[in-house]
């Protein structure tokens, strides 16, 4: 339950209640994909982003993606939940909780939309042109049969157990953006006529179903969904299937839900807005048939909308009155004032991505009093940034000259 401070605006520095966690104040790091895992082995700069991220006061930091699968990724240098990266990843959740931070990790299966070649085309809901993959010889995604089903369950139960072994205090279940899941909870990509498809009910099932296995395999760990509001494509999910869908996550005992947006292979900026980074994009793609088709095609298919703070507050308080459990607002909080209007206007978290990748030591300076606002400018050269080598970083570090 949300207590009632939070309803009449809690201070965002206040501790408080996860599921089975205590965090130190209301500011989660969201899931931003570090890239700093080359052959898919966790760096150890990505432990030293989130130690920074810990040591900055953040209550929880988020890794991510982590694939469930082999063929859940969309990068290469993306992590594979097995054995060997659990035992590697505990040097990092160690880090971690000594600066006195909880940390999640997101988990992910990108489904229909991939371009690495090595087990046939890529498998979704239903058969589909891959855009995505198009340039790499992957240009269909086909139908998931039941078989293929029942082994994406298996793999989010046995990724959440290793996130368990690893160390993680809770995993986010990566239910939006256009993958995997969020591509059966689709109209516009879900076309199944079996017990998958169909109905509400039908596209929700494969998703509430991992859900379900998920939370019994990790009873002490939290569980949070991330969520769409809206795919913003045509005939994609709305608002009231967001609704019924936080409605069905609680009644699965899901412990936070981060309602986001948009689908990342059709209106990437969608979920981000301000300025569409294609200049950046097209330097950082390895592949030069993609990055001709980036240079000839993006700056008409690739389409950003301006940035506004809390950009997903509005829609997002739809579910504040549906749901009982905490509601992490995300998207566009940048600043002390937008932080305390989320708690005024009942959300019992924040996350926040870009304001945090821009400055790591946000959260401790404000409180000191030495900021207001994080120095991002919503640019989003740090999406391009995290493709290529180097890994996610703030661009304006590097007009500074700084790390
Ligand atoms: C570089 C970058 C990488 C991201 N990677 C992910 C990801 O792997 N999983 C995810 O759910 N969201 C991802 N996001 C979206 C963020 O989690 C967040 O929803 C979005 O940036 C809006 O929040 P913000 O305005 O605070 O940045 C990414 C965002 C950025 C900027």
């Amino acid at each position: 339950m949300v207590d009632e401070r939070v309803r009449t605006g809690v201070d965002p520095f206040a501790p408080g209640e996860l599921g089975p966690l205590r965090l130190r104040n209301r500011i989660i790091k969201s899931a931003t994909f570090e890239g700093m895992s080359p052959g898919g082995e966790p760096a150890q700069a990505l432990v030293e982003h989130h130690r920074r991220l810990a040591r900055g006061g953040v209550a929880m930091t988020t890794v991510a993606y982590v694939a469930v699968d082999v063929r859940g990724r969309t990068f290469e240098d993306q992590i594979v939940a097995t054995p060997h990266t659990t035992k590697a990843l505990r040097g990092l959740t160690d880090a971690v909780h000594r600066e006195g931070a909880a940390v999640s990790v997101q988990l992910a299966h990108c489904g229909a939309f991939t371009k690495l070649r090595g087990s046939g085309m890529p498998r979704g809901p239903s058969i589909a042109f891959n855009a995505y993959g198009a340039a790499h010889g992957l240009p269909l995604c086909l139908s998931m049969r039941p078989a293929d089903l029942a082994v994406v369950v298996d793999a989010f139960v046995r990724a959440a157990g290793l996130a368990r072994e690893a160390g993680f205090d809770a995993v986010e279940l990566h239910l939006g953006h256009g993958y995997l899941l969020s591509q059966f909870l689709s109209p516009a990509t879900n076309r199944r006529t079996d017990a998958w498809g169909g109905s509400r009910a039908g596209r929700m099932r494969l998703p509430l179903e991992v859900v379900r296995r998920v939370r019994a395999a990790i009873p002490d760990l939290a569980v949070l969904a991330k969520i769409n509001l809206a795919d913003g494509i045509e005939g994609g999910a709305d608002l009231e299937d967001a609704v019924a869908l936080a409605r069905a996550l609680q009644d699965e005992g899901v412990d936070a839900i981060v309602p986001s947006g948009g689908f990342t292979s059709k209106n990437a900026f969608y979920l981000l807005r301000g300025r569409a980074p294609i200049p950046e994009m097209i330097a950082a793609e390895p592949h030069p048939l993609q990055r001709w088709a980036l240079r000839l095609l993006g700056p008409r298919v690739i389409r950003s909308l301006p940035f506004e703070e809390r950009f997903f507050a509005k829609d997002a308080r739809a579910l504040t009155r549906a749901v009982e459990i905490p509601i992490v607002l995300v998207g566009g909080v940048v600043s002390r004032a937008g932080l305390q209007a989320a708690m005024a206007e009942g959300f019992a978290y924040v996350a926040m991505g870009r304001g945090l990748l821009a400055d790591p030591e946000l959260v401790v300076r404000m409180q000191r009093g030495e900021v207001e606002r994080s120095r991002c400018t919503a640019c989003n050269a740090c999406v391009a940034a995290a493709m290529d080598r180097g890994g996610v970083r703030c661009v304006l570090d590097d007009a500074e000259g700084g790390a």
